[in-house]
């Protein structure tokens, strides 16, 4: 490679090979990598640490590490470190199959926590020290800062807490993307904190680049590889429904004078009925929006394609690869309509609740008084981990929840009795939408939420047998508020465990 993106003299002479780099990092040390979904995650020196792990394995060496991230990253990263079983801990997200089976036979400890709050517990100390960062950029300028890749997520925080840093520069990234970030450097802790000035979500408050002392700078690996976002599957008749009914809402709430006819800044998790939803708002008749959110995803770039979303401010793109072509072959065209920064600051509950978002996410399960459960399979099997939907939900102007009313081909349902993991309290759910119908949760209380969200979201294969659970419950119950049967209120996920089906 011609090192053009590396403008700095003084660095240069810090290249060298993914191999030698990963050299620096020994076993029981915690690194902090890049990474956000697919997105901006170191993609050699992670591969190459997989093959030492594996030969100090064989060779008869333990050799574990600790990784933090941003979120979710990619095979290279995640994938290979835990195949090669070299990660101890992990934090805050994991999507990866492979490692989603190691923490779930319990190989690996797993701290699942709100993506707001990484970098500032980071800072706190108590998460331990941080020896290295491995972070992916665009490129280094001349004066040695960094240009940011395809997320932030909690970069800005490893490069200034590692003890010893590791560059991965990547020629795939749009030489396009320098100008695009907003790096705030104004977060202090406590008693020190002050006010995060953004009122506006395209508003900038901080600095296109990172900074990184060049002493910290142990090796610059140069990398052409690219991102690894998974193609999303074009929405099916129940996605589409779940769009259907939340769209209908937004239009009652503007009617009702509840909501602009802008809508207010808008938050997407990811997955297909997010996706679907944000395909619906193309064709909607909101004009002018913004979105204030974590990532950048397929829906998103067609809603700044239509003219119909303003700007969109998040810490990561998380494009399937269509979409991230379509993205990079027209740049230009783009980049002044969207903002990337860090996780703290995508995510930050002041400025959620100062906003005003609408925060739209999926869920795993929800009861029928309206606690949601995002993470836990049968209260116990992790599937993902709780992102950044706590930061929002908690947080929002209207909090959405969404899910299809069944899952596993009908033999679940996603409305129970009780949840058997507790992720957004009931205070936190305001609205729950699957395809059989939209509750709007505001205002109600649980007796009351328990019968629209009966009748309106669940499926009617399980809406009987819930009326039943209900009216059983509110005749025996030891308190009248949140009617309940002990006893019983796990019975549907137990009978799953046994029988393969929650139905009777
Ligand atoms: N019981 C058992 N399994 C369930 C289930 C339930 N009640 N609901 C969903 N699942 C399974 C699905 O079957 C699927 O499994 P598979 O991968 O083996 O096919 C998996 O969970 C994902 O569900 P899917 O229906 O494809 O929905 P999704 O991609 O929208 O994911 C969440 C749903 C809840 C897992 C996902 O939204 C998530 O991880 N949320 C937490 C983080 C978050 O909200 N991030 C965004 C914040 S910005």
């Amino acid at each position: 490679m011609n090192h053009e993106r590396i403008g700095c003299d003084e660095l240069r002479g810090k290249i060298t090979s993914a191999e030698h780099a990963a050299s620096f990092i020994e076993s029981g040390t915690t690194v902090g990598m890049s990474g956000f979904t697919g997105s901006g995650y170191p993609k050699a020196v992670p591969l190459a640490l997989a093959t030492r792990i594996k030969a100090e394995h064989a060779a008869g060496n333990p050799f574990r590490i600790r990784v933090w991230t941003g979120a979710s990253t990619g095979p290279e990263l995640d994938g290979a470190l835990a195949k090669a079983d070299g990660i101890e801990f992990r934090l805050p997200y994991n999507s990866d199959p492979v490692a989603r089976e190691m923490i779930n036979r319990g190989e690996m400890e797993y701290f699942d926590m709100h993506l707001s709050q990484v970098a500032p517990m980071a800072w706190q100390g108590f998460l331990g020290p941080l020896d290295t960062a491995v972070i992916e950029v665009a490129g280094i300028r001349p004066d040695g800062s960094l240009i940011p890749s395809s997320s932030v997520g909690n970069n800005k925080t490893w490069l200034d807490r590692a003890r010893q840093v590791i560059l991965e520069v990547n020629n795939w990234q749009n030489a396009a993307l320098e100008g695009m970030h907003d790096i705030y450097y104004g977060t202090a802790l406590p008693p020190h904190r002050l006010p995060i000035p953004l009122v506006r979500p395209d508003q900038r408050i901080g600095e296109p680049y990172f900074r990184c002392d060049p002493e910290k700078i142990v090796a610059i690996v140069e990398t052409q590889a690219p991102d690894r976002n998974l193609p999303f599957a074009p929405p099916d008749e129940t996605a589409r429904s779940i769009a259907g009914h939340l769209l209908e809402f937004f239009r009652h709430e503007v009617a009702k004078g509840r909501l602009p006819a802008s809508l207010l800044p808008i938050q997407s998790g990811v997955g297909n009925i997010a996706n679907a939803v944000l395909g619906g708002l193309v064709d909607a008749a909101f004009e002018d929006m913004t979105a204030y959110t974590e990532v950048i995803q397929d829906g998103m770039l067609d809603l700044l394609e239509s003219g119909k979303l303003r700007m969109a401010s998040a810490t990561a793109f998380s494009l399937s690869p269509e979409a991230a072509a379509r993205l990079n072959a027209d740049m230009a065209r783009f980049r002044d309509k969207m903002i990337l920064r860090p996780q703290e600051i995508s995510n930050h509950p002041e400025l959620i609740r100062r906003l005003g978002c609408i925060a739209m996410n999926g869920l795993i399960e929800a009861d029928i008084y309206g606690n949601v459960n995002s993470t836990h399979i049968m209260g116990s099997r992790i599937q993902n981990g709780i992102g950044g939907s706590g930061d929002f939900a908690r947080n929002a102007y209207v909090s959405v929840f969404m899910t299809p009313s069944t899952a596993k081909g009908g033999k679940i349902s996603a409305i129970v009795p009780q949840a058997s993991h507790v992720d957004h309290i009931t205070q936190d759910v305001q609205v729950i939408v699957t395809e059989q119908g939209l509750a709007d949760l505001r205002g109600l209380s649980p007796k009351q939420r328990a019968e629209v969200i009966i009748a309106n979201c669940a499926h009617p294969d399980y809406r009987p047998a819930l009326s039943d659970y209900y009216r059983r419950a509110r005749e025996h119950s030891y308190g009248q508020q949140s009617p309940s049967l002990p006893g019983e209120a796990l019975s549907w996920h137990q009978r799953f465990i046994e029988t393969g089906s929650m139905l009777a």
